[in-house]
């Protein structure tokens, strides 16, 4: 089977991680988090959210946590913007990357973002173009892309149209989100292959919830068609409070275990990742979700 050589990963951990915690986590330990991941190799880490703080208390200090991490010029920090608003407040802090996000079912997109699908693209048309003209580049997200939590199943179709939307208003990366985490490989592969249609591969990401245990097998299938850029949290971290039942992310220290193993260079070093997800399970007072982690620290109370 002919994969990639090279992978692009995209730590999602201290903003889709973080945003559904219940545990208040300081701006000190989030900032500490994304300077962790820097030192083990991420180049491309999802730092903050500049979304209300009404809908989303847990990233209301995101500005203060831009301005407190130790930047590296060769790391991309990323953010998420629903709206111009988040927008200006994305570039008062430097964002080097913002990321809007959409989604292939109606229902979650009213729940997550309070807007039809049709007015979510009127609302991010001005961030693209602002983001433009500004030189700085957008993400575009897609949510229920193997299933809605409210609606079911998805049509792959729907998932490609809203694809060649925001690739027309000018992301330079689409990011596909199987939110509720139910999907399996052959159902992936579909969706691939409907955005494929639209989208050049390379611009395709992936980004996994594992409530079902299938992220891996899915990552596998997708990488067999060309796919180079996984979104992960390290730790497993992450839900989003619009999936209920939803878990985290595939855990980026499992998901680096399986690149090594098949000689795919992601420049990360798994040992310091290890690390950082004990870090963040600790300050958490919960144990990690990350497979490799309990494999490799058998006997600490956080894994
Ligand atoms: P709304 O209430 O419809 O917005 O929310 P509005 O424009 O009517 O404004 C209402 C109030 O919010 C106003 O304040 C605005 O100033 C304020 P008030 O006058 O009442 O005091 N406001 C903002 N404040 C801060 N930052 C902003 C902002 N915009 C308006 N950007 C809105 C619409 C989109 C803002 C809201 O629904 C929202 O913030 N939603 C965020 C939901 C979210 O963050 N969900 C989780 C991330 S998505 C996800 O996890 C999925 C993903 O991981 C992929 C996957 O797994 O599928 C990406
Ligand atoms: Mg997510």
């Amino acid at each position: 089977m002919k994969y990639p050589n090279k992978v692009k990963i995209v730590d999602v951990g201290p903003r889709d991680g973080l945003q559904n915690e219940v545990v208040n986590i300081s701006t000190e330990t989030k900032v500490e988090l994304i300077d962790r991941l820097g030192d083990a190799g991420v180049k491309n880490i999802e730092a903050a959210a500049f979304v209300s703080p009404k809908w989303i208390p847990q990233m209301a200090d995101s500005h203060d946590v831009m301005a407190k991490i130790n930047r590296r010029d060769n790391i991309v920090y990323s953010v998420l913007t629903p709206n111009m608003y988040g927008y200006e407040a994305a570039m008062a802090a430097k964002a080097d990357e913002i990321a809007i996000f959409g989604a292939a079912s109606e229902t979650f997109s009213r729940k997550n973002i309070n807007c039809s699908i049709s007015e979510s693209m009127l609302r991010f048309k001005p961030v693209c173009a602002a983001a433009k003209k500004a030189g700085v580049p957008v993400r575009g997200y897609i949510s229920c892309v193997l299933g809605c939590p409210y609606e079911g199943g998805i049509a792959p179709e729907l998932v490609g149209s809203v694809a060649r939307e925001l690739k027309a208003m000018g992301c330079h990366e689409i990011s596909l989100g199987d939110t509720v985490g139910k999907g399996t490989p052959r159902k992936a592969q579909s969706v691939i292959e409907a955005v494929a249609k639209h989208i050049p591969i390379e611009n395709i990401a992936v980004h996994f919830h594992d409530t079902y245990g299938q992220a891996l097998a899915n990552i596998l299938a997708v990488m067999e068609q060309g796919v180079a850029v996984i979104d992960t949290a390290v730790s497993g971290l992450g839900g989003c409070p619009y999936a209920s039942g939803a878990s985290g992310n595939v855990a980026s220290e499992d998901v680096i275990y399986m690149l090594n193993g098949l000689d795919i260079e992601t420049g990360i070093n798994l040992e310091q990742l290890v690390e950082t997800g004990i870090f963040i399970a600790k300050s958490m007072g919960q144990p990690s979700n990350a497979k490799v982690t309990r494999a490799l620290s058998g006997g600490s109370k956080w894994v």
